[in-house]
């Protein structure tokens, strides 16, 4: 994908934090970008808040832990922009607690939303990703491959997505597919009811994200970085 202007990305959880530092970095690219949240009214604000062309960004109300919401939203992605080149699977919820207070309710939400998720982004998405042989990147964590207390439900979560993510990106690049996923530390961002502040000066920043799937989109198509560990250069003092 040598040259991204104009392409159509389809990013999930686009409404703040990382997926929202993701699209403005495409469509400062050039690229054409639906993003996706819970709620209409709170999408529709974060999309008004991309400095672009009104027409360059759709947003689109979807959960991800529904397989026809997400269904719908790639249909309607495609209708608006004509085609899908890339998709981001980036929704995802952080719910930390001990195994012995942690509800059958919260291991429920977070698979469905982390793991189950990123499932049904990427069923229904896979028709038009092969038509266009576009590139699938999802975002699980440093919490895929460094477990920690309170994170049962969260590290089963992102464990899971890396086994996922990298056993489609072998069923997939047959196609001429691409399939990343991205592993990153601490983003500054609002999960887990964090409230960016200036003491999140240290950490990764949602733009920083940004570069690193904008220098994928344009690497050259014989080569795939298939698993990507990405942390703050300095930890927190
Ligand atoms: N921040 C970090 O340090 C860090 C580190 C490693 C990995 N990650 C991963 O990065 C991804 C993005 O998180 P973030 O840090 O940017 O957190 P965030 O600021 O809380 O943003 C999360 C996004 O996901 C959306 N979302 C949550 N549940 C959803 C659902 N069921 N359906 C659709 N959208 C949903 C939210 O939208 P609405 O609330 O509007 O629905 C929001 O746009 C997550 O997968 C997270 O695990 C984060």
């Amino acid at each position: 994908m040598n040259k991204l202007e104009n392409k159509v990305a389809y990013i999930t959880g686009g409404s703040k934090g990382i997926g929202l530092g993701i699209a403005k970095s495409l469509v400062a690219e050039g690229m054409k970008v639906a993003i996706t949240g819970r709620d209409l009214a709170t999408i529709t604000k974060a999309a008004k808040s991309i400095n672009a062309n009104k027409t360059n960004v759709l947003a689109i109300q979807s959960n991800v832990s529904c397989f026809e919401d997400e269904t719908k939203a790639i249909q309607q992605t495609i209708k608006h922009f004509g085609q899908l080149d890339v998709v981001i699977a980036n929704a995802g919820i952080g719910i930390l607690n001990s195994i012995e207070n942690l509800t059958p309710q919260e291991w429920k939400t977070t698979i469905d939303t982390n793991l189950t998720g990123v499932f049904n982004t990427v069923k229904a998405s896979i028709d038009a990703i092969k038509k266009t042989q576009g590139y699938i990147i999802t975002i699980a964590s440093l919490a895929g491959t460094n477990f920690f207390e309170k994170g049962s439900a969260y590290n089963a979560s992102k464990y899971g997505l890396v086994g996922f993510t990298q056993a489609i990106m072998l069923d997939l690049r047959k196609y001429g597919i691409k399939v990343t996923t991205i592993m990153p530390g601490s983003v500054t961002s609002y999960f887990n009811n964090h409230i960016p502040n200036e003491e999140d000066a240290w950490k990764i920043q949602p733009e920083d994200l940004g570069e690193i799937v904008i220098s994928l989109l344009k690497m050259h198509p014989r080569t795939l970085p298939s698993k990507i560990e990405v942390r703050p250069t300095t930890p927190k003092k």
